[in-house]
């Protein structure tokens, strides 16, 4: 994938410099040519004799020196991909300001390629609300923001924020080249977006299943067990996939929620068995499967045909029957290229449980959301997750509003389908 491919990598100020001489020998050893530009700030960490000598190349750094002028806008158009890694906190905000204080920075305002950023840095600073802010800002450019680890970090605490190791920026940026040569998911230079990649049609030609909301099962007319499901996060999840070019099937229990989103078919269902015959006729020409339905699990054996009178007795039983697993079903069909995500809501031992399902339902994502948390799941506008892939990784996030959890479950789905 990497064979000829022309990487511009971007160093700034971070401890996590180190891990780009890795980075730089992965991408060599792969094929691609690698040209590397520091900032000053980065210097401290990293030599610039190390990554010359690992890339092949000059390390350049400078806007100018003495008489010659450092071509930044040759270089922007130069590369198939500029990938900043580590970013600091520091470059971050001068990206979302448009400031061009160095090569870095003027080389990003030129670029015409896909801009991959991969931030490194301390939680408190991950956290504050100047970073979101500024991430946000990257993202609405169209810039690609490869998700941060949680673990060790430099200040010896443990937490979020931990650039991704250099494996995974070689196969998110893998996937990006991949989509740039196929099906072209990855557009650039739209609009007033000039020459930034937009992330925002990286689905561009794909089709999604997505569950969502409560089902409800029938005991008589007028009565059913249900769940106190809403419906927000699958339509999110749809209208994620929908903005971002994916046709998308929304297979929708009975939520007082709806979604105007064009992209979006939706397919109004009550029962775990309509909703199961939906997946099934949807899932065979599906790209992308998301199960994010809160199916019940039992139903009644037979729906009583009239009203349910009160008897003498002072109690009443009800037999219940098993439901068709919609997830695990789809899981035993899936074809090789298919994405399918589960969900898991626990109450207890939520990571065994999520790792649980994730190998029985053959998934190759489980979103945990633990009903512990406060601000997630059920009814409210937020949610606090944890995904966890099928090769072991595990990305934590915090609590965060559901189209904003949309997105960081769409853009681990799109890694897997490019990669
Ligand atoms: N699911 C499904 N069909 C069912 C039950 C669940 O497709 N009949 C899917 C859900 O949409 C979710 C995942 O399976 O993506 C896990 O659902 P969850 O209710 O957490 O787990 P269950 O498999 O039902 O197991 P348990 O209730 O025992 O935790």
């Amino acid at each position: 994938m990497f064979q000829g491919k022309k990487i511009l990598l971007g160093v700034t100020g971070s401890i996590a410099a180190y891990k780009s001489l890795l980075l730089v020998r992965l991408l060599i050893r792969e094929g691609a040519t690698v040209r590397v530009i520091q900032t000053p700030a980065s210097r401290d960490f990293v030599t610039p004799l190390s990554l010359s000598t690992l890339s092949r190349n000059p390390v350049l750094s400078d806007l100018s020196s003495a008489d010659t002028w450092a071509n930044h806008v040759e270089l922007g158009r130069w590369a198939d991909i500029l990938l900043i890694a580590p970013l600091s906190c520091n470059t971050l905000a001068k990206m979302a300001q448009g400031l061009c204080d160095n090569l870095l920075l003027a080389t990003y305002l030129s670029a015409v390629c896909p801009v991959v950023v991969a931030p490194a840095m301390d939680e408190d600073m991950w956290r504050h609300p100047s970073t979101r802010a500024n991430l946000e800002r990257l993202r609405s450019f169209g810039n690609l923001i490869i998700p941060v680890g949680n673990g060790e970090l430099a200040s010896g605490l443990y937490g979020d924020g931990r650039m991704a190791e250099p494996e995974e920026k070689l196969d998110f940026v893998g996937g990006i080249l991949k989509a740039k040569e196929g099906s072209v998911p990855v557009k650039t230079g739209t609009g007033g977006e000039k020459g930034h990649a937009t992330s925002d049609r990286d689905l561009s030609g794909k089709r999604a299943l997505v569950t969502a909301g409560p089902t409800y099962e029938a005991i008589d007319p007028v009565r059913f067990i249900g769940n106190h499901s809403s419906g927000k996060m699958g339509i999110a999840l749809a209208e994620e996939l929908a903005g971002r070019g994916a046709q998308v099937d929304l297979v929708l229990g009975p939520s007082a929620l709806s979604t105007e989103h064009e992209g979006i078919t939706t397919h109004r269902v009550i029962s775990a068995a309509e909703m199961y015959k939906a997946c099934m006729e949807s899932f065979k020409q599906s790209d992308i499967a998301i199960m994010s339905a809160a199916v019940a699990d039992y139903t009644p054996v037979e729906a009583a045909p009239e009203k349910i009178k009160k008897s003498g007795s002072d109690s009443l039983v009800l037999e219940l029957t098993r439901t068709k697993d919609i997830l695990k079903a789809l899981g035993g069909i899936k074809k090789k290229g298919q994405v399918l995500v589960g969900f898991a809501l626990e109450t207890r031992d939520e990571r065994a449980y999520a790792l649980g399902k994730l190998q029985t339902k053959n998934a190759d994502l489980i979103v945990l959301n633990s009903a512990k948390d406060k601000g997630a799941g059920f009814g409210v506008d937020t949610n606090k997750i944890t995904i966890f892939g099928k090769d072991g990784q595990e990305w934590s996030y915090e609590q965060k509003p559901k189209q904003q959890v949309a997105k960081d479950i769409v853009d681990q789905v799109v890694k897997l389908l490019y990669v």
